[in-house]
């Protein structure tokens, strides 16, 4: 079995602190297709979301698809104690998707948390490939300016014990100097609904701004600067 690090298991806890529910009535709220055939969680980290659509979609077949073997590990683990049947896991980069789902096979695809850290451009064709016409997509918790106001801010304070041991020192020492005066971590920063939008339409996607409930750390605001969005949508009918 993979060792998990404990900076992921700091950010596993953190995803399940607040319980399945949350995650459940959100996408209960915003429409996912109960009768989804599949759904497809790219990043699903330690899985909170592939777990929670399972519940409200219990036929689908739910794969979650992530670069990162400790979190996927986990996510395994947790399937199994838990039995969830028709969940399962699989690792690998957003570019390998096409080599692991059929095209034009996905009823939802989800990527939450996720959209900072991909070429949106081309994220959004290769979601657009695999989803069956009508399909819809999530993709919730996308940073705004705020977040990073909010990451510069929290580096002023000293990094607590917690956060030495997760992090390790050495590792918060480069990474509290760089979140200080940069608020961003690699290959990460802000997105705008609008360009977002854009992008979507390009590839046939049509999304539009759904509700972000206080969930996790995450907040409206930070100094009057707006923090996060998420949005969803489907993909037009040919
Ligand atoms: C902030 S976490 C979000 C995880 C989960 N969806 C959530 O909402 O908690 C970002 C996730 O994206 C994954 N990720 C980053 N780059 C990726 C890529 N190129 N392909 C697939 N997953 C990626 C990371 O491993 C991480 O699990």
């Amino acid at each position: 079995m993979t060792t998990i690090s404990p900076a992921i298991q700091d950010y596993i806890d953190n995803r399940f602190s607040i319980g399945l529910e949350p995650y459940i009535e959100s996408l209960t709220e915003n429409g996912l297709n109960s009768s989804a055939e599949r759904i497809l969680d790219v990043g699903s980290g330690p899985g909170q979301w592939s777990f929670a659509a399972s519940q409200v979609a219990p036929e689908a077949e739910v794969i979650g698809f992530d670069i990162n073997q400790e979190e996927i590990s986990f996510a395994r683990q947790y399937q199994q104690e838990q039995k969830y049947s028709h969940v399962r896991f699989e690792i690998g980069g957003y570019l390998d998707l096409t080599n692991h789902i059929e095209p034009e096979s996905c009823d939802v695809i989800m990527c939450n948390g996720v959209l900072m850290y991909l070429d949106r451009d081309r994220a959004f064709e290769i979601f657009s490939s695999l989803l069956k016409p009508g399909g819809q997509v999530f993709f919730y918790h996308n940073h705004q300016a705020g977040y990073y106001l909010h990451q510069c801010f929290e580096s002023l304070a000293p990094p607590s014990p917690r956060k030495i041991y997760a992090y390790g020192f050495i590792p918060l020492l480069v990474h509290w100097p760089r979140s200080l005066f940069f608020g961003v971590t690699d290959g990460d920063g802000p997105l705008s609904i609008k360009k977002l939008q854009d992008t979507g339409k390009k590839h046939g996607l049509e999304l539009h701004e759904i509700p972000t409930k206080p969930m996790l750390t995450y907040k409206k605001s930070f100094a009057g600067i707006p923090y996060i969005f998420s949005l969803a949508g489907y993909k037009k009918e040919k």
